[in-house]
């Protein structure tokens, strides 16, 4: 049981005045009281990592979600990824600091909107983003992910036109990757990715010649055209353990961790700018409060679960099944980390 001291307070403005080590403190108590598990994405601010125990990309955190054996999961990213968890493990509770951390490119898609499309091209197979709602997902035929959405188009079949959803700029990465012309991209974008500029990466260019230039497939064609590699989080920072300089194009809180990781290393980011402020609502105060008062708690109706599980289930068989790939040369090739690569899972 947790300990006296460590007892509930009433509101996250009390836990705003505890110490950063008080909360850290506290936080680890009421992890072994609850036999919880904290996942946290690359996004999250530096304080958050570092009390998570499992830190990846949205592929990595959904194969942790699906295996973990903890009672209790507590995510610290955005909401779909804490409703992946909440669909691939369905017996567990699955916890959010904040409720109101969505992801707006998620928010492109409605179901009723998926619908209609699908109503207009009839032969097509849907292919969901994981940033898209339990729902989205439940009236899709696949999910991918950043690391493996090359590999997931490739195993449909050629004759089928693909909807590929929410995100313009991945559709037209995966399109190009794959060299399909029947790829259907719904018109969404996420607006850290979508903001960063090619001016942006010429400076940077300028400044670090000798740099690798690493970009997330969010980011629009004309930058994907110039990186040296796209890849998700978790391949940029594979990239990061191996290369001395490199210019990241992708949201702050990973080259702010990576940095401070690798303090001796040229780690810039390519648009400084790029500030992903849904993330950034989970603080540690509001994760301690979340712990001691088993707060948001992620739930969904067992019809939308269930249908959902489906097209997850499916991306994980072809992304190598529920685990994070161990070995690193594994990881390496899973993450996509080869010339512009993408998704060889
Ligand atoms: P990753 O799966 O590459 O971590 O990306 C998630 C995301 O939200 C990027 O904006
Ligand atoms: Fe969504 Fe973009 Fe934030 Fe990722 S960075 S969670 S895609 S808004």
């Amino acid at each position: 049981m947790i300990r006296p001291a460590l007892s509930p307070l009433p509101t996250t403005l009390d836990y705003s005045a505890l110490s950063k080590e008080e909360l850290t403190e506290r936080i680890h108590w009421r992890k072994r009281d609850l036999n919880a598990v904290i996942l946290g994405h690359n996004y999250q601010r530096v304080e958050i990592q570092d009390v998570s125990d499992f830190l990846g990309d949205s592929l990595a955190l959904s194969q942790e979600a699906a295996g973990t054996e903890a009672d209790v999961i507590v995510f610290c990213g955005v909401h779909f990824m804490a409703e992946t968890a909440k669909i691939l493990s369905p017996e567990k509770t699955v916890l959010m600091p904040d409720l109101r951390a969505g992801c707006p490119m998620a928010d492109f898609v409605t179901p009723e909107a998926l619908r209609r499309v699908k109503a207009a091209h009839p032969d097509a197979l849907v292919v969901a983003y994981v940033n898209s709602s339990a729902e989205v997902k439940a009236e899709s035929d696949i999910c991918c992910t950043s690391s493996n959405a090359v590999a997931v188009v490739e195993s449909l079949p050629e004759s089928r036109p693909v909807i590929l959803l929410p995100d313009r700029n991945l559709a037209a990465y995966v399109a190009e990757k794959t060299g399909r012309t029947n790829i259907i991209p719904w018109d969404g974008y996420c607006y850290v990715h979508d903001d960063m500029v090619l001016e942006e990466l010429e400076r940077a260019r300028a400044k670090h010649p000798g740099a690798l230039v690493v970009i997330h497939p969010e980011a629009r064609q004309d930058l994907l055209d110039r990186a040296d590699r796209v890849t998700s989080t978790s391949g940029m920072v594979r990239l990061a353990r191996e290369h001395d300089a490199l210019i990241i194009g992708t949201e702050r809180g990973l080259v702010d961790r990576l940095r401070q990781q690798y303090p001796h290393k040229t780690l810039v980011p390519l648009s400084g700018a790029a500030v992903c402020g849904n993330m950034k609502l989970n603080t540690l105060p509001k994760l301690a409060w979340s712990m001691d008062h088993l707060r948001h708690e992620v739930t969904m109706d067992e019809d939308i679960r269930s249908r959902a599980e489906a097209s997850l289930r499916r991306m994980l068989e072809v992304s190598g099944g529920w685990r994070a790939p161990a070995g690193e040369p594994d990881a390496l090739v899973a993450a996509g980390v080869g010339p512009s690569g993408c998704g060889c899972a």
